[in-house]
């Protein structure tokens, strides 16, 4: 089990139940899609997204069915990650060969989508109309972002405003439907349900903000996906925005003055951003919005809950991995 959660009390129990379900709602006879999925299961990811589902439903009435629930966002995480890497041309994930790097490309794609399809038939069957439409819309924003963010790829004119609605919609969305959907299908208060909402969004920024500071700065062995990933494959992120006035050497500024950047210079860019501060000037932005988060959760009822989704929030801003 994922050590994020190991001292949260229930979560554990309940994220091995959700585990199982991925598993068995994902079986398949064909080898390929067998096999390519157990890399990902047995790689261990940290499931964020159910464990915050499940935090979230317990704000209201628990049921059974929230396992099932909680198993379809995992789902729709882990397709999305089979199709980042193929997007980001990544080979490695959760520490061991990414899908498309032992597959190929096409047939990645095709068991990303089969993990999708998967994700539906839970849905239908088990969430509301309601939810089942806000999750086809969240996959509609994330497929519209990563579009957008990849034709920008190698462009140096990113705003800030540009990053941050981009990973709004391709990663923040999902905590904040995960928040939300929890303590809706539990039937919390309709404030309880909008705040969880607000708290998904703000950690989920929070979150892809330290996902983009670890490509720069993070440990491969903690990690365990590429680092440096981001600018070799063009993706201009918050670190690089920070560091753009904060480079004393004025070569990114030069690179930055002309319309787009080559892979070559994405080497020189990787260093001059983890040598002029902008990892650190983008930890604040993280820290801004978790904070965000934490004001909201001081609101939300008292108790074991709060107390566990105010630690989580806490720890996702210093995590390392
Ligand atoms: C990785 O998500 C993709 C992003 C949205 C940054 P996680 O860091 O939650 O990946 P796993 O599930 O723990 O591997
Ligand atoms: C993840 O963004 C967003 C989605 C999976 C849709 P990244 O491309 O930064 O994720 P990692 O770093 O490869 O996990
Ligand atoms: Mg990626
Ligand atoms: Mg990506
Ligand atoms: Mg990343």
């Amino acid at each position: 089990m994922s050590s994020y959660w190991s001292d949260f009390p229930g979560i554990p129990e309940a994220l091995e139940k959700v585990s199982g379900i991925i598993r068995s709602s994902s079986e398949s006879q064909n080898p390929i899609i067998s096999e390519g999925l157990s890399s990902l299961f047995n790689g261990k990811g940290k499931l964020l997204r159910p464990g915050l589902f499940m935090l979230a439903a317990q704000f209201g009435k628990p049921q059974e069915k929230h396992y099932k629930l909680a198993a379809s966002l995992e789902m729709l995480h882990m397709a999305t990650l089979i199709h980042d890497d193929v997007i980001d041309d990544s080979p490695m994930r959760r520490g061991v060969p990414a899908v498309h790097t032992r597959y190929g490309k096409r047939d990645a794609v095709l068991i990303g989508d089969y993990l999708l399809s998967r994700c539906f038939i839970l849905t239908a069957e088990y969430t509301s109309p309601q939810n089942a439409v806000n999750l086809a819309k969240l996959i509609s924003t994330i497929c519209l972002m990563e579009i957008e963010q990849n034709n920008d790829r190698f462009r140096s004119n990113t705003s800030l405003r540009t990053y941050m609605r981009k990973i709004l919609g391709k990663s923040a969305l999902l905590f904040s439907l995960a928040c939300y959907a929890g303590a809706f299908e539990a039937k919390a208060s309709r404030d309880t349900c909008e705040r969880l909402r607000r708290i998904g969004y703000n950690i989920g920024i929070a979150f892809q903000i330290i996902d983009d500071i670890l490509d720069y700065a993070g440990k491969q062995d903690l990690v365990r996906k590429p680092l440096g990933n981001d600018i070799s494959s063009g993706l201009i992120t918050l670190p690089v925005l920070c560091a753009l006035p904060l480079d004393n050497t004025g070569t990114l500024q030069e690179i930055f003055s002309r319309a787009s950047f080559t892979p070559e210079e994405g080497a020189v860019i990787f260093n001059l951003v983890n040598n002029s501060g902008g990892v650190e000037a983008a930890g604040k932005y993280a820290e801004k919005y978790t904070n965000r988060a934490l004001r909201e959760i001081s609101a939300l009822p008292p108790g074991k809950n709060r107390d566990m989704l105010d630690t989580l929030t806490r720890r996702l801003l210093i995590r390392d991995k």
